[in-house]
Formats: structure tokens, sequence, C-alpha cells
């Protein structure tokens, strides 16, 4: 009888950790960083999204649409941009996939920051998890080191996740029917980064301290002031 009310217990404590882990999720904003309709780094961050549903809140947003950045006088900002630099702010972490135009990021990943970096200032001290996929063997690793640069501008400032690298090669043939990624391997290394990542997200979430003064020195930066 004991042994049967102390299973109980057992069973529910499991529960109310489940439920406890579900209302605890960390919600990360993932990035697609393309304006191509079709993608494959799209697609990493759609697979991801699903394969990580019971670890992470992951809401894929497309960087889409953003007018091309021209420092406008007025300084306004569009509204998708902010409505992106809102999902940021909101988030425990943003997860961005690029691809490899020429050796660097596509042109519209970099507009994108540029808008959210002009005035309003979503990255300082985010967390941020760097994925890449490319059609060819170096699987996007040259712009994944230029983001990392971008990354650390004094508008950005975001902590990335220091040592890790996602490269996924032949990006075209990586994915089955279902759009799930194929390489085992490959899979195995995600799953570990993604778990990495989430420890990242804590241990950042510690160091705050200098935060305030960080967010306050990308606000008053301004290159117009040189
Ligand atoms: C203009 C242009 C330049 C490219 N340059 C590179 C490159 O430098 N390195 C590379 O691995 N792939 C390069 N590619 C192929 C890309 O791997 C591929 O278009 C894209 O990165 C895959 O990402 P996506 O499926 O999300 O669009 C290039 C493609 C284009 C159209």
């Amino acid at each position: 009888m004991v042994a049967v009310v102390m299973n109980d217990i057992a069973q529910m404590t499991i529960k109310f950790t489940e439920i406890e882990g579900i209302f605890n999720m960390n919600k990360y904003i993932a990035l697609v960083g393309t304006n191509s309709d079709k993608s494959t780094n799209r697609e990493l961050l759609q697979f991801m999204k699903r394969h990580y549903a019971d670890q992470a809140d992951i809401e894929v947003v497309e960087i889409k649409g953003l007018p091309v950045f021209n420092k406008p006088d007025n300084m306004k900002v569009p509204d998708a941009a902010l409505a992106i630099a809102d999902k940021i702010d909101q988030s425990d972490g943003v997860i961005i996939s690029t691809p490899e135009y020429d050796h660097s990021v596509p042109a519209a990943l970099m507009n994108a920051l540029e808008w959210l970096s002009y005035g309003i200032h979503p990255f300082v001290d985010k967390p941020v998890m760097i994925t890449g996929s490319s059609y060819g063997s170096l699987g996007s690793s040259r712009a994944q080191g230029h983001l990392r640069i971008i990354l650390d501008s004094p508008e950005l400032r975001a902590r990335i996740m220091p040592s890790s690298e996602f490269l996924l090669d032949h990006s075209l043939q990586a994915f089955d029917d279902d759009g799930n990624l194929l390489d085992q391997e490959k899979l195995s290394k995600l799953d570990g980064l993604f778990a990495d990542f989430q420890t990242f997200v804590g241990l950042a979430k510690q160091l705050n301290h200098a935060t305030s003064i960080n967010r306050q020195e990308a606000s008053d930066y301004s290159w117009d002031k040189q």
C-alpha cells in the first residue's frame, strides 16, 4: 500500500516537473538570414523549431520585405523592423541562420541588422546562436565568421555563443521530404550545440552587471558625432 502511494507521488512529481518545464521554456527568435522564397536556412530553422519543441519555444521570424537601409534623416525605423526588434526584446535568445553569398552574409541579413541597430538596440547582451547552410562544402563558414564580427559592433553588442559553429554543407541534399535532417552525425552535433545554447542562455542571464551601461552606451553611440 505504502509502495503504491509512493509510486503515485513519484508519478505526480514527474508530471509536475514536465508541466513546470513547459511554463519555464525559453523563448527564442529564429531569424531567417535571407529574403529568398526557397531557403535551406529557413528549412533548418523550421526543423529546429519542430525538433526542439519539447525543450524551447522557437518562433521562426522573416526579414523579408524590409526596405533597403538608407539612414533616413528622421531616423524612422520601418514598422516591420520595429516588430522584429520587439520580438527580440521579449525573447530569451536569438538563433540566426545565414546563407553565404560571395564569402559573406547576404545583403538582406546585413540590411536587417542595420535597421536593428539604428536608434534601437534589441541585441545588446542578447544570447545568439549562429547556424548556417550553403550548397557547397564549407557550409557558410566564412559568412558565419563575418556575422560574429558584425554582431560584436557597438550598436549590436550581442552575446554570441563562443567556440561553436553549426555548418550545414551541401544543404540542398540535407533534408528528407518531411524536412528532417538526414545526416545523424550532423543532427547529434546540432543537438549538442542546442543543449549548449540553453546552458549559455542561463549563464548569460547572470552576466547582467553591465547590461544597463551597455544599453546606455549603445544608445548614446552615434556615428554622426565622430
Ligand atoms: C550570388 C551568390 C553567391 C554565392 N556565394 C557563395 C559562397 O561564397 N559560398 C558558398 O558556400 N555558397 C555560395 N553561394 C551558394 C549558396 O550556398 C546558396 O545560394 C545559399 O547560401 C544557400 O542558402 P539558402 O538555401 O538559405 O538560400 C552563392 C550563391 C549566390 C546566388
